[in-house]
């Protein structure tokens, strides 16, 4: 993938500011690398054959796979599952639940799966987030009714911390396989591990996810050079970042993409609200602010050089697209807003996994511009509190 910011340097650039965050590089750079939470600049991959071996037990045994978890625990997975799996057409199907307190959703889903046999996978790296807990329990109690003893230690799979937490007590009494979420990988930096690379098993070759990923990692200067555009435009009064993808396939890995940067610099006041468009449905509803409103924004493109190509009235609709995202940028910047394009050469688990690993670089670097700590989320905390006190829970739920 590439950074193309000439719009950017052409157009909106303005030098001292510029100059201001890219002279803090050496500094920025230092404290990524010697931070505790800095583990997915080097994520551990020797687990893989494992996951395939549990991964083609669960297809031999399992109409689905039902994936519990929430947050840096379900949205990577979900987003390249997403983008991976065909609009229509046969695949494995993966249920990602546990990310609502929707009694209307648990309850239909339990009715789905009573009738069906179906392996599950929890995923939380703290083991006592409410939402999963809630969500796992709720299916667990429904497989105790269905399977023995011995079936449940061959459809239940638990992902979390490598020692603590209720859940890897759970495994430690039970005996159910598990993966482990390192202790140094947060929840939305933690693509790389068995939290996401397990369940995208199931549709997609991990392999070349993982080879991206680690290319990704190269473009450090890059990714620099795009949080210094986006710190500075920031001073300028662009408060929120539009991230712009053209095809609904894209619109989970939008979600990713705004918990990334939203949990890792929306701290002490500080920090740009990350939005997200589809286009071209989006520019027929918020197009109109985007051309011609409030000038908080500012736009990133993601951009998809080759796409399949269909013939429709002698014209190659992939290039229209193409020609169509073009001018959109053309309009937006006459409308004084500053766009950005990452453009990935086609929609592939490598490419992909490469800018993944570039956005998260960006984000972490962002954060540190911005003199926070870019690995926390203390913010969500907050409502925990408040709901542990109401459900009168004590410390219990996490
Ligand atoms: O990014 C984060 O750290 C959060 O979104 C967590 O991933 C989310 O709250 C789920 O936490 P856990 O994996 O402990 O269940």
């Amino acid at each position: 993938m590439k950074l193309d910011a000439s719009i950017y340097m052409e157009k909106f650039k303005d030098e001292d500011s510029y100059q201001k965050y890219y002279s803090r590089k050496d500094e920025v750079f230092k404290k990524l690398d010697s931070d505790y939470m800095n583990g997915w600049l080097n994520p551990p991959v020797h687990y893989l054959e494992k996951i395939y071996q549990v991964r083609d037990r669960v297809i031999s045994n399992s109409k689905c796979l039902v994936v519990v978890g929430i947050g840096g625990s379900f949205l990577a997975a979900k987003a390249f599952y997403e983008l991976f799996t065909p609009y229509f057409g046969e695949h494995f199907n993966v249920i990602f639940a546990g990310t609502s307190l929707s009694s209307r959703y648990l309850k239909e889903l339990l009715n789905y799966l009573k009738d069906i046999d179906f392996s599950l996978n929890v995923i939380s790296k703290s083991g006592s987030t409410m939402e999963t807990t809630i969500t796992y329990s709720a299916i667990k109690k429904l497989m105790e009714e269905k399977y023995s003893e011995d079936e449940l230690k061959k459809r239940i799979i638990i992902t979390t911390d490598p020692v603590k937490g209720k859940l890897r007590e759970e495994v430690n009494h039970m005996g159910y396989d598990s993966f482990e979420i390192p202790d140094n990988i947060g929840g939305r930096y933690s693509l790389l591990t068995a939290a996401h690379l397990f369940p995208l098993s199931f549709v997609l070759n991990i392999e070349e996810l993982i080879d991206g990923y680690f290319e990704g990692l190269k473009l450090r200067d890059d990714a620099f050079c795009y949080a210094v555009i986006r710190r500075s435009l920031f001073d300028f009064g662009r408060l929120a970042e539009n991230f712009v993808a053209y095809d609904e396939k894209w619109s989970f890995y939008l979600e990713w993409v705004k918990q990334l940067f939203g949990e890792t610099e929306g701290k002490d006041g500080k920090g740009i609200l990350p939005v997200s468009m589809i286009h071209t449905k989006d520019l027929h509803s918020l197009g109109q602010f985007v051309q011609d409103g409030n000038k908080i924004l500012s736009e990133v493109f993601i951009k998809v050089k080759k796409t399949p190509s269909l013939e429709i009235n002698h014209k190659d609709l992939s290039k229209v697209d193409l020609l169509v995202e073009d001018a959109v940028i053309s309009a937006h910047v006459s409308g004084y807003v500053p766009c950005t394009v990452l453009e990935v050469s086609e929609v592939s688990p490598k490419e992909v996994g490469e800018l993944s690993s570039f956005l998260m670089l960006a984000a972490a670097f962002s954060g540190f511009l911005f003199y926070i700590y870019p690995f926390d989320q203390p913010g969500v905390e907050v409502y925990k509190e408040e709901v542990r006190d109401r459900l009168g829970q004590g410390n219990e739920n996490k």
